[in-house]
């Protein structure tokens, strides 16, 4: 039984998706992560596998319905005709598995300034009416940037992906979000390996879990949804295998304990930009 939050949209979402950001072996990850109780799949125009993307999804043999599909519009296509055209090139490129819409379509980042993110948010809130698209949301966005979008008198996003892990927990623009109902997805929560962490190690052993699935179930404890990417199946397995079990509330501030604030970013992180 898949967990899944609730939308401000109505929509529900699984609350465990795979990435796909530097998945040489996309369309097998994401056979492998559907056909092993995953069901959302974090993809983006960037990364520039969206055909494998559909692909995995079509040979996994789980309904396309069954399935939550993301991507996200890079800043260099932010006019309303780029973004336009960007969404109905994704579109294409899920003709593996049959697909005419997104489940969830993002703005990838802040970067382009104020009238271009506008311009592309606006694309896709017409995305969504026209059935491209179920959802829309933004990635990398500060409290600052989704004000924008209020006094613009848009739609707001229902979700912001932004890096976050025990390291860099990003607690004011997770704070914006909860008051504003937009449910955060956590991205890079593996920190890309780097848990070489005497607390993670300690949790792993007492736990008898990888660092891995500790770093998954702090994310989803705190009520995140994280995204962890894995090229190897064994680990897509082992990441996913992260319910029934809980860390207890003293080890979870133990881990809350490691934040860093900004320093703890370990990815381009552009919450900042103008
Ligand atoms: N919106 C954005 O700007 C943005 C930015 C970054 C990422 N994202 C999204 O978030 C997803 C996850 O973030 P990420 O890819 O940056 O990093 P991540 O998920 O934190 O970490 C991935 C790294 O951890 C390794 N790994 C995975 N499982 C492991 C395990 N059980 N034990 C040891 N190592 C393991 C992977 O190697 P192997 O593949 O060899 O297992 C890979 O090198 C991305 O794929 C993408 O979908 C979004």
């Amino acid at each position: 039984m898949v967990q899944t939050v609730t939308l401000s949209d109505g929509h529900t979402m699984p609350t465990l998706g795979l990435g796909v950001y530097m998945n040489e072996e996309c369309a097998e990850a994401c056979m492998v992560a559907l056909q092993n109780g995953y069901r959302m799949i974090d993809g983006a125009r960037y990364y520039e596998n969206e055909v494998e993307l559909g692909v995995g999804v079509a040979k996994s043999g789980v309904k396309r319905k069954d399935v939550f599909i993301t991507s996200k519009v890079f800043h260099a296509d932010y006019t309303y005709d780029g973004t336009m055209a960007a969404l109905k090139d994704s579109i294409a490129n899920l003709g593996s598995c049959k697909s005419s819409y997104y489940d969830l379509y993002l703005t990838h980042s802040a970067i382009g300034g104020k009238e271009a993110r506008l311009a592309a948010y606006r694309a896709l809130l017409d995305g969504k009416a026209s059935g491209m698209i179920k959802s829309v949301g933004v990635s990398n966005y500060s409290e600052k940037h989704i004000e924008e979008i209020r006094e613009a008198g848009l739609e707001m996003p229902v979700v912001n992906q932004v890096e976050l892990h025990p390291f860099c927990q990003q607690k004011p623009i997770v704070e914006y979000c909860k008051k504003n109902n937009i449910v955060v997805q956590a991205y890079s929560p593996l920190v890309r390996g780097g848990f070489d962490n005497a607390v993670i190690q300690e949790l792993s052993r007492k736990y008898s879990k990888d660092p891995a699935q500790i770093l998954v179930r702090w994310s989803l404890q705190r009520g995140f949804v994280p995204l962890p990417k894995s090229s190897q199946p064994e680990r897509i397995i082992s990441n996913g295998q992260v319910f029934g079990w809980k860390i207890e509330p003293k080890d979870m501030a133990k881990l809350d304990a490691l934040d860093r604030g900004k320093e703890g970013a370990i990815t381009w992180n552009p919450v900042d930009v103008e």
